[in-house]
């Protein structure tokens, strides 16, 4: 038995990432009635947002789903505790200290997931007491790392590290990506920009029109040095690039950021203005599917991955044909 899908009750160990401004409750219960983890992503909702999106989940699947909290997130406190009166089960943690809210949540009787960007953070989350890694690498949509890992050396840095389970993310949309991630020693996959961009995601539809014309390299990482975030280069992005290469400091970028871009972008579909962020995988997405469609997919290409290998692998004595 796969020990993400025990340990979480589900049937595949395919988690959908908490993503803002798209993971509301019509895509989280589309993923996990299709047999994964869905996730609401709460970082930028209010809590009675929050609670609403629960309550309507909870009627859309009787399937086990979840939370993600942006720890930096601002009503942090009163999200954990809408949280915890709700009763889910299953947090995905990211972006802060794991030791901060961990055992609190552990003592609710729920599962803790958190996202690291490197082999230390994955130390420090084994040592808070989690449950379950989720190691994000460099090609993820969204917020990433200041060491720029990428997701396949980054699985193997991690797993030298801890015996946790390990679920993989960044760069991941397809049954493909899914095998290879899996014989890194993943037990799992959890999976942003292929969500996003469904039927189901509450995104704009102009941010998914977009985000399915890329090529490859339409995807940058503003703010770099500071505090990284995966968009499409758009006008928002070149702004950004600009000013950084000729020095910009933290509140120059900051100001240039403004509030509100990723819902700008995201949500309202403002296509040069807002912060549209979405992974380098998307130049391989070019059609809006359900998620069903998705998932099936995903399972039917983890299948033709292995065929596709072991027909390859006549080099291997044993192997042979
Ligand atoms: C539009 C968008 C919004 C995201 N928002 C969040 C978020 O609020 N919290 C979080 O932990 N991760 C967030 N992520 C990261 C995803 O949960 C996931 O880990 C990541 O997308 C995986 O990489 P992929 O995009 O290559 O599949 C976001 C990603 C995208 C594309």
């Amino acid at each position: 038995m796969n020990r993400i899908c025990s340990l979480l009750g589900i049937q595949y160990p395919i988690i959908q990432g908490g993503m803002a401004w798209c993971s509301g409750w019509r895509l989280a219960s589309a993923v996990s009635n299709a047999g994964g983890l869905g996730l609401i992503g709460a970082g930028t909702m209010y809590p009675e947002i929050l609670r609403e999106h629960i309550q309507k989940c909870k009627k859309a699947t009787n399937k086990p789903f979840g939370v993600n909290v942006p720890l930096m997130c601002p009503r942090v406190e009163e999200i954990m505790d809408v949280i915890v009166k709700e009763g889910v089960n299953i947090v995905f943690t990211s972006a802060g200290n794991p030791q901060t809210w961990t055992s609190f949540l552990h003592e609710k009787g729920a599962r803790v997931a958190h996202v690291v960007s490197s082999a230390r953070f994955a130390t420090k989350s084994e040592e808070a007491g989690v449950d379950i890694i989720v190691a994000e690498g460099f090609e993820a949509g969204g917020h990433n790392g200041l060491d720029e890992t990428t997701t396949m050396c980054l699985i193997r840095e991690v797993r030298a590290v801890t015996h946790l389970p390990l679920l993989a993310a960044g760069g991941i949309a397809s049954g493909q990506a899914m095998m290879a991630a899996m014989a890194l020693e993943a037990d799992g996959v959890q999976i942003g920009t292929l969500f996003a961009l469904t039927e189901e995601s509450s995104a704009h539809e102009n941010f998914k029109e977009r985000c399915l014309q890329l090529s490859g390299g339409d995807t940058g990482v503003g703010i770099r040095h500071f505090a990284p975030i995966r968009m499409v280069k758009n006008q928002l992005y070149i702004e950004l690039d600009k000013a950084e290469s000729q020095g910009a400091e933290k509140d120059e970028l900051d100001r240039i950021m403004g509030k509100g871009k990723a819902r700008m972008g995201i949500f309202e579909g403002n296509l040069d203005n807002g912060a549209l962020e979405i992974g380098q995988a998307a130049s391989q997405l070019k059609n809006l599917k359900s998620v069903n469609q998705v998932m099936r997919e995903l399972l039917d290409d983890y299948v033709n991955a292995f065929v596709y290998i072991l027909d390859n692998s006549g080099f291997v004595e044993g192997l042979k044909k």
